[in-house]
């Protein structure tokens, strides 16, 4: 197996675990071409998964584990990272859109997922190439403040398509690196 993965020179690598980590220990700066995220939404729900094919669990209700909770709380966790990202830890403009962030929403949920999602979007930034593009998949709920961190983090100018909304599904936007191009993807 070993010589198998030498052979076809593969370098791509799976992770596990909560991406900032990986993306702070394992990712070199400017280093990726193309990042696609599907994020939490903010949905204020918990997703299962349901084995029914196997017969793991054979009584209906307990045939499901739990896969992601996407529920968000302003708890003292949160505003401990808050304090930290704005005093420092993050660069000044997503600072700036955090604290924006907090005056305009208060210490809420939406807040609480804002500042779980700021420094994920700061390292994706900061692995990509200047020729690299990210998208970003989200719903209506949060992908206008989403937007708004991504032009802080990337600049205004860097916004390729922007966000848009089809059927109230889809909402989907592009932003290039420092010279980056890229289409858009409805
Ligand atoms: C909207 S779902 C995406 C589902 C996926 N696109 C699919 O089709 O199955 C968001 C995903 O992000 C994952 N997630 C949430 N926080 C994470 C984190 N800090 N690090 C890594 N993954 C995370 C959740 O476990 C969940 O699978």
């Amino acid at each position: 197996m070993r010589a198998l993965w030498q052979s076809c020179h593969v370098t791509n690598r799976l992770f596990y675990g909560d991406n900032l980590d990986v993306l702070r220990q394992h990712v070199p700066a400017a280093s990726v071409d193309f990042v696609y995220l599907d994020p939490p939404f903010n949905s204020n729900r918990s997703y299962n998964v349901i084995f029914n094919r196997h017969d793991v669990m054979r009584d209906a209700d307990s045939a499901q584990i739990q896969a992601f909770d996407d529920t968000w709380r302003w708890t003292p966790v949160t505003d401990q990272q808050y304090s930290e990202y704005i005093s420092g830890e993050l660069p000044n403009g997503v600072a700036d859109a955090l604290a924006a962030f907090r005056t305009l929403l208060g210490e809420n949920d939406a807040l609480a997922y804002l500042v779980n999602m700021a420094p994920r979007l700061v390292e994706l930034h900061r692995v990509l190439k200047s020729t690299g593009t990210l998208y970003l998949h989200c719903d209506p709920t949060m992908s206008h403040y989403l937007k708004v961190m991504l032009d802080a983090i990337f600049g205004a100018s860097g916004s390729i398509g922007g966000c848009n909304t089809a059927g109230g599904l889809v909402n989907e936007g592009g932003w290039g690196g420092a010279s980056g191009s890229a289409g858009y993807v409805e």
